[in-house]
């Protein structure tokens, strides 16, 4: 008989690498309940797509989660909801500890309450600030830049305490650049608003937007452009299976980066883009934006190594191909 794999609350299941975790895990044979707040979540995707229990409803709401934790026999969480647009925290920073500190912390203690130890945590290559070294490893001291990095930043150390004090043993995964879409055409990336360089071009190839800009072509990078690692959505899913598959097989708390290992400059991904949808792009050049450093690539060894994770779609073209078929099947 089939092993009847525990029951796993993804917080955030109707964004865009929450739905894609969510995918892995069914596929894996896991049971999944969803909890988003639809804020920037897409109910259909849960509901039809995945065909899941979504739960709407805050991080935020305890007495909603202490009900959740006794209707469903949970065994740990990945929690994907947070706040992440980066201007945005600088402006309205109140909004992102509320959300992205306190809401985690009241799921924290109704995990604690309910007896939930495993915890699988989106974190962000955001935490290091400018790099000193490159690729970034796990090492690298944490300075952010921005009040959306701060907040992942306090998150992590409030898990380094409660597994201290409680026992709660956490994965935390720093994310470089999620990109791609799942290859069979299921999920995708679809925030609103978007901010994200891939998303943005292909609106550009779709005629949804005019232009694409491009911000500073002056960097000490070869072709000026800023340099960033863009990781498969899909690689991602497949690395939050393998951490609650080490969690629930007693593995201590540990942190890895999540990235390709290999950096894309902003002009590389725009010729990606012009080639795999055969259409053209307008790129218009313009000055640098405060904060952002010319390149950040991450060293992904940790996770190879200690999971036995291996991307398997590092490739540009194949991101870029997959985001693509997305693209036109959600916006055309
Ligand atoms: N996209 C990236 O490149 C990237 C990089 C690094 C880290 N991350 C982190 O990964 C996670 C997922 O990012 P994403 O791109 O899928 O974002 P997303 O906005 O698509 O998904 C987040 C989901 O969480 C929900 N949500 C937000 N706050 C909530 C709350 N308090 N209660 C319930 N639901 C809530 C939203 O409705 C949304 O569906 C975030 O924590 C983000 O900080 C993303």
């Amino acid at each position: 008989m089939a092993e009847t794999k525990p029951m796993i609350l993804v917080t955030g299941g109707a964004g865009y690498i929450g739905s894609h975790a969510v995918l892995a895990l069914q596929e894996a044979g896991y049971g999944v309940v969803v909890l988003d707040n639809l804020v920037y979540g897409h109910r259909e995707l849960v509901e039809q797509e995945l065909n899941a229990t979504l739960i709407v409803g805050d991080t935020s709401d305890r007495p909603l989660l202490d009900q959740l934790f006794a209707d469903y026999p949970i065994a740990a969480v990945m929690h994907f909801a947070a706040y992440a647009y980066v201007g945005e925290s600088v402006t309205d920073p109140a909004k992102y500890y509320q959300n992205n500190v306190v809401g985690t912390l009241t799921l924290l203690d109704a995990m604690r309450g309910a007896g939930i130890s495993c915890f699988v945590f989106s974190s962000t290559c955001a935490t290091y600030g400018i790099p000193q070294t490159l690729p970034i490893p796990e090492t690298h001291p944490q300075d952010p830049i921005n009040p959306y990095g701060q907040t992942k930043l306090i998150v992590e150390k409030i898990l380094d305490d409660y597994d201290h004090a409680y026992g709660m043993r956490s994965v935390r995964f720093r994310y470089f650049n999620a990109a791609g879409a799942d290859p069979h055409g299921r999920l995708g990336e679809d925030h609103n608003p978007e901010t994200h360089l891939i998303p943005l071009i292909l609106d550009a190839a779709l005629g949804r937007r005019d232009k694409i800009a491009i911000f500073g072509t002056d960097y000490p990078t070869p072709d000026g452009t800023c340099i960033r690692d863009y990781i498969h959505v899909t690689d991602l899913a497949a690395a939050h299976l393998l951490g609650i598959d080490y969690l629930l097989q007693g593995g201590k708390t540990e942190v890895f980066n999540l990235g390709n290992g290999n950096g894309f400059s902003v002009r590389e991904v725009i010729a990606q883009v012009r080639q795999t949808t055969g259409r053209d792009v307008v790129a218009v050049e313009c000055d640098r934006r405060p904060g952002d450093p010319p390149i950040l690539v991450g060293s992904c060894e940790k996770a190879q190594k200690l999971l036995g994770w291996q991307p398997r779609y590092g490739d540009l073209g194949q991101i870029v191909a997959h985001a693509w078929q997305w693209h036109q099947k959600r916006h055309v």
